[in-house]
């Protein structure tokens, strides 16, 4: 397959301009400047390891975050030398999962050959502290948040409990704006409050008006089985509703360009569609949303569109099983990021563009692991024609070299359950400003109608 070089000739060609509008977030940070020359004194934590963490590492290795320990001060990083030397050179640390030398990310954490050997080299001279007036200034954080300070936090008014074992249907809570006109989110970050029980959550906008969940309660708790009966679930599943942003295990926050938004419409509600798993013991999740609105409306409205296979059947012991979906823009749009979700079976998954000469483009291959749900986040976003046809494909290992594998016996198909699979390849897009999802999508070679 192509790889980068190919891909990064070929692309203009194919697709037109190539815009350049999340340039600034791919620019190397004063991580490139920490770095220290081979055979040089050995790096010191203040003067080079800090940088590196602060830029990192951070993110998740603070107080509140996913990292089991927090990586700020040196007395917290100098315990942990041998291991961060280990976990970086070895590539598992900062976790990341595009395969390497296809397409290039904004939101890619990976270190430097250099800054691993920095890390190393550090940890190998006995992790010496240095000199604390050469360290950069403590790098701010939003406490509880990754994004900056919400200008609005919407949480789900009633608190939701689980049990401490079993299935939970897919629960939902509607949660109104009391917008009184439209509102533009330029950065949105979803916040369980029992992280360890949310297998993923799907926030939508369900603009006023909407059929969508008709009758159902809003600002407490109900799960779709309750409200309609076994009959109605595919219903209250299937929707058109703007998605504000999915948030899986390892997710990020959604993060747009200032010329670029998604949209609430005035009276809109957010609708949270929390997917809890089970732990051992009883938990209770109330759920938050963080907005951070567009100062001015932009020019841009940022739409989740998604390609999904829901008619497959992966055979017993299937160590290779391949799943394919594609379909064609109808309009000219702006790709801006991918976000891929399968369960414990996925494998692979990639997104290619399919030429019109029938060949493929590969845009994104990502090696799955289903505890660590990412987006990916282009450097460049990319200019495609109305017609381009875009492609997922996923591979499932359903042998029981899989360690993830509940049941390499049985058949797998589609379904909400860890136990069952998925097969999503959501993508963002931005159009004009005045353009909906409805006007804009219709998909093409899903059977599902997703
Ligand atoms: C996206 C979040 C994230 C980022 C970024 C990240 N980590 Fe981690 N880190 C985790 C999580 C979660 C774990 C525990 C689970 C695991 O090991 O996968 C972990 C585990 C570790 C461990 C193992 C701890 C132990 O108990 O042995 C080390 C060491 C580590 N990280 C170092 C780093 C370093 C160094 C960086 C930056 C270069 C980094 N991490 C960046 C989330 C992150």
């Amino acid at each position: 397959m192509g790889g980068l070089g190919r891909r990064g000739r070929a692309a203009p060609a194919l697709a037109g301009a190539v815009l350049a509008l999340l340039a600034a977030a791919a620019r190397p940070g004063p991580q490139a400047r920490a770095a220290v020359p081979s055979g040089g004194p050995a790096p010191t934590f203040y003067r080079n390891v800090l940088p590196i963490l602060q830029q990192h590492c951070q993110s998740c290795h603070r107080p509140g975050e996913i990292g089991p320990m927090p990586l700020e001060s040196y007395a917290q990083a100098r315990r942990y030398a041998a291991a961060i030397r280990r976990k970086t050179s070895a590539r598992a640390m900062p976790p990341w999962f595009a395969q390497r030398g296809i397409g290039r990310w904004a939101n890619d954490p990976s270190l430097t050959a250099a800054q691993i050997r920095t890390l190393a080299a550090w940890a190998a001279a006995g992790a010496p502290a240095g000199d604390p007036r050469a360290a950069p200034p403590p790098r701010h954080w939003t406490r509880g948040w990754n994004i900056p300070p919400p200008d609005r936090v919407f949480r789900m008014p009633v608190a939701v409990h689980l049990p401490a074992h079993g299935d939970v249907a897919y629960t939902y809570e509607i949660v109104p704006t009391h917008f009184r006109h439209a509102h533009w989110v330029r950065m949105v970050e979803v916040r369980p409050s029992s992280r360890a029980n949310v297998h993923h959550a799907v926030v939508y906008v369900r603009p006023r008006g909407s059929g969508w969940l008709r009758g159902a309660p809003v600002g407490e708790p109900f799960t779709a089985e309750s409200l309609l009966g076994r009959r109605y679930l595919r219903n209250a599943l299937a929707t058109t509703s703007d998605i504000l942003l999915v948030y899986a295990p390892g997710s990020a926050p959604g993060r747009w360009p200032h010329s670029m938004g998604e949209k609430i419409p005035a009276g809109a509600d957010l609708v949270f569609q929390m997917h809890y798993i089970t732990s051992g013991r009883p938990a209770v999740d109330q759920a938050s949303v963080g907005l951070v609105f567009n100062r001015k409306p932009p020019a841009q409205r940022v739409l989740t569109l998604q390609l999904t296979n829901s008619s497959f059947v992966i055979p017993p012991h299937a160590a290779n099983y391949r799943v394919e979906v594609h379909g064609s823009l109808p309009g000219n749009a702006t790709l801006l990021s991918f976000f891929p979700h399968m369960h414990l079976r996925g494998k692979r998954f990639a997104y290619n563009l399919i030429g019109r000469d029938g060949r493929i483009h590969p845009l994104l291959i990502v090696h799955w692991n289903f505890y660590w749900q990412r987006s990916y986040i282009l450097a460049k976003p990319l200019f495609l024609k109305a017609g381009t046809v875009l492609q997922a494909v996923a591979w499932y290992d359903n042998s029981s070299a899989n360690p993830h594998n509940p049941n390499p016996n049985v058949a797998v198909r589609w379904g909400d359950q860890t136990t069952s699979e998925m097969m999503v390849g959501f993508f963002d897009i931005a159009v004009p400003a005045n353009i909906n999802k409805q006007r804009y999508f219709a998909e093409r070679g899903s059977r599902a109608g997703r």
